[in-house]
């Protein structure tokens, strides 16, 4: 893996609770050593079990509240915190409310506002006023999306709607028990992310195998938005086997660290 400005890791878990230990200490770490920065996560069911870790490192009172802004990812454009497919809702149900974040820290991108350039306009705003992203944990889309960052995305791309792929459909599918997913999403820019200190980027399941290869090892692609999370400043990859299985130590560069 080359990383242009800075470095990049690869962690690799053999197990479940590996990943979700890993996970935490990776992010726990970032906030120690920079605790008013802004972190930006995503949902999905890879964090999952990351964001329960940290929840019970901190029910334990081995972790504190985190002192930093915390910024929404993306949300699908119409629904309401209300509705039970709401983005923010599964962000609150999972890590904010377990974590005792209050909701008055968080920097929020509304997909019910009447004018939805505006509310892009207010977010980047809002996260440049901060001092921009510190943290930004994200998951990979089957399709190489990050956040709903649809491919094509470039490097340039600012927060916006974005039209649904039929693979992000069908992926984020799963979350509902057959409810109808929202054909468009709302999602802060690749341009943003890119622009993160740091970048921890949680891939599980041999169903992401290809797609991480790609992301890491193949050439930038706005076919593969996070072909270009080689370009942040730090990237952290914490992967289980099944998702880094082949990956060579050629494919990954000299800044390959494997920890088990
Ligand atoms: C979704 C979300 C992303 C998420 C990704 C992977 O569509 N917009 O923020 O990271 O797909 O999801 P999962 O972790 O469930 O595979």
């Amino acid at each position: 893996m080359s990383s242009r400005d800075g470095e990049a890791e690869l962690l690799v878990a053999s197990s479940d609770a590996t990943f979700a230990r890993l996970g935490a200490d990776v992010i726990r770490g970032i906030w120690d050593d920079c605790p008013g920065g802004a972190t930006i996560l995503a949902t999905g069911w890879t964090p999952i079990p990351v964001f329960r870790e940290l929840a019970a490192r901190h029910t334990r009172g081995e972790l504190s509240t985190p002192q930093c802004p915390i910024v929404q990812l993306d949300e699908y454009v119409g629904v309401e915190d209300s509705d039970p497919r709401s983005l923010y809702a599964w962000l609150d149900r999972e890590f904010l409310t377990p974590l005792e974040i209050d909701a008055s820290s968080v920097i929020r991108l509304r997909g019910t506002t009447a004018d939805s350039e505006e509310e892009c306009s207010r977010f980047e705003a809002a996260v440049a006023a901060v001092g921009g992203l510190h943290l930004a944990v994200l998951g990979l889309g089957p399709n190489g999306h990050v956040g709903f960052n649809e491919p094509p995305s470039g490097p340039t791309a600012r927060t916006r709607v974005v039209p649904l792929s039929p693979e992000s459909m069908a992926s984020n599918a799963r979350y509902w028990n057959g409810a109808e997913v929202p054909v468009e999403g709302i999602t802060a820019g690749l341009d943003l992310l890119l622009a993160a200190d740091v970048v921890v980027l949680l891939v599980a399941g041999a169903h992401k195998r290809e797609i991480l290869r790609r992301s890491v090892a193949g050439p930038e692609s706005p076919e593969v938005p996070a072909s270009y999370l080689r370009r942040v400043s730090r990237l952290i990859i914490v992967a289980d086997d099944d998702a880094a299985a082949g990956l060579t130590p050629e494919e990954i560069g000299s800044r390959h660290q494997p920890r088990i």
